[in-house]
């Protein structure tokens, strides 16, 4: 696979379109309401010996971001956690009666909100519950990570996330731009973050990330060519480029952001292109869906290897696990089923409350499901799908079964960013930007979905 993306504005503006993202398929938007929870209580029942990822939602922030999209609750009353841990822990009773003990979990990742928004204390009274409760690993085959704000991390945080066993940090930034920090209200000072990449390196965490947001009010190509310049210098293993769109009709604090002070679209997609640029010079690789890292990082090697997954934690190198979520809206896939909980609070609880799994909504997946989510991840992760595979994995004729979505790939194939042959489908360098594109032709529910739900691609 060719290191080196092929940028052309022209193509990328045809093509960007409103899409999923592909965490799953069928994606969350298919997910249908549940009146019981007795398929999710069988699905994690059921016999395995498949290893575990265990993601925890922490829904608390103190301090709200203007352009904020993610599931949070924001407070300044602390003891507002203790009583959301107490009803965690139940959570965690619960599912860990229904499953195997001794399968090991391999993943674990607790994200937000603001995961640090704990206490140290609160976060080692979790652990210890957790480890309580199932196999936990204590080597570096594991990946056990957090995602972090800087400015909500005590001095002696990160020592006791690495003591916890904790190997992977995901620090939020965003833009080291004061102007851009004051427009979205979220101000910190770039001496800080190199304080606390430091701190992870030293005390041994891998694979760091830093996220970064481009389309945030005031940002300019050369404001954040320079972002990216002192954030490069400090040499994070992954970056994430997220693409902020701007719907103030969802999201609440949108509505404090000033929709004149945003980039305007060509401003936009000039950002995207200096950040793949500059990224790309830097030696970074880019994995796909807004991630880049380093040549010598798991993700990279996985990806050269063809042994990259991607679920709800994005791409994975451990996507032979059965993901088990807990907490507020947090979201399991356990063989081929998906759940996903309670998105409000108070629902949440009260499910446990009354000894209920905390189900909202879920969906199992159709053999056709199976199929196309084959060809849909192997596209995002590998940017080819082999018809063989197909053939062998489902005991199908997999050309002639995906005739009509292939046939959607004519226009795509035409301007020259897919090509597929009797052996295989493959997204070309050309077409690397535009992949959710290629995926959306295999995407059976496509047409039925509000487009308004997803953002564009770039
Ligand atoms: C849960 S936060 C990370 C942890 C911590 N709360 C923080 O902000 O540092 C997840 C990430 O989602 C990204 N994000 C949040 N809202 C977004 C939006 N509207 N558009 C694009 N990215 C967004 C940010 O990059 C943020 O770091
Ligand atoms: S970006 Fe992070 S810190 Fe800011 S409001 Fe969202 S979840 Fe909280």
């Amino acid at each position: 696979m060719s290191q080196h993306l092929t940028w052309d504005p022209l193509m990328i503006q045809r093509y960007n379109r409103a899409g999923p993202r592909y965490t799953s398929y069928p994606t969350a938007v298919e997910f249908t309401p549940v009146t019981s929870d007795a398929r999710e209580r069988s699905a994690l029942a059921a016999e395995s010996d498949k290893p575990l990822s265990l993601y925890f939602h922490i829904p608390f922030c103190r301090h709200v971001c203007y352009y904020c999209g993610c599931n949070k609750i924001v407070t300044k009353h602390k003891d507002r956690a203790e009583a959301y841990l107490a009803e965690l822990y139940r959570e965690i009773d619960l599912k860990a009666a229904l499953v195997n003990r001794s399968r090991p979990v391999e993943q674990l990742h607790l994200g937000g909100g603001t995961p640090t928004y704990l206490s140290d204390d609160q976060l080692q009274q979790l652990m210890m519950y957790v480890r309580q409760k199932f196999t936990l690993l204590d080597n570096e085959t594991c990946d056990y990570s957090i995602e972090i704000d800087p400015r909500e991390l005590g001095s002696d945080t990160l020592r006791t996330l690495r003591e916890l066993g904790f190997n992977r940090v995901s620090f939020g930034v965003q833009d080291l731009n004061e102007r851009v920090q004051i427009a979205v209200n979220r101000v910190q000072p770039e001496a800080m973050i190199d304080a606390v990449m430091r701190d992870a390196r030293r005390l041994g965490f891998r694979s760091i990330n830093i996220d970064l947001i481009y389309g945030l009010p005031h940002q300019t190509r050369s404001s954040f060519a320079d972002t990216l310049e002192r954030i490069i210098d400090m040499r994070p293993d992954r970056l994430s480029i997220f693409n902020y769109a701007h719907l103030p009709e969802r999201f609440m604090p949108q509505r404090r952001i000033n929709a004149e002070d945003l980039p305007d679209a060509p401003e936009k997609l000039a950002i995207f292109g200096t950040a793949i640029t500059t990224l790309d010079e830097a030696g970074y690789q880019y994995i796909g869906m807004d991630h880049f890292a380093l040549p010598d990082d798991e993700l990279a090697i996985a990806q050269q290897r063809g042994k990259l997954h991607r679920n709800f934690q994005g791409y994975t190198t451990h996507g032979n696990c059965d993901l088990i979520g807990f907490g507020v809206s947090s979201i399991s896939q356990i063989g081929s089923s998906f759940f996903q909980n309670q998105t409000d609070l108070n629902d949440w609880r009260q499910q446990l409350n009354s000894e209920r799994l905390p189900t909202m909504r879920e969906v199992s997946s159709t053999t056709d499901d199976l199929i196309r989510k084959s060809v849909i991840m192997s596209l995002l992760c590998h940017l080819t799908v082999r018809f063989a595979d197909l053939d062998r994995d489902f005991a199908i004729d997999s050309r002639s079964y995906l005739n009509d979505s292939i046939r959607q790939l004519n226009e795509m194939q035409q301007d020259g960013l897919v090509s597929v042959t009797n052996d295989d489908i493959t997204i070309t360098n050309a077409g690397r930007l535009m992949v959710r594109q290629a995926c959306m032709a295999f995407d059976a529910y496509r047409d039925n979905t509000e487009t308004l739900k997803f953002s564009k691609a770039i």
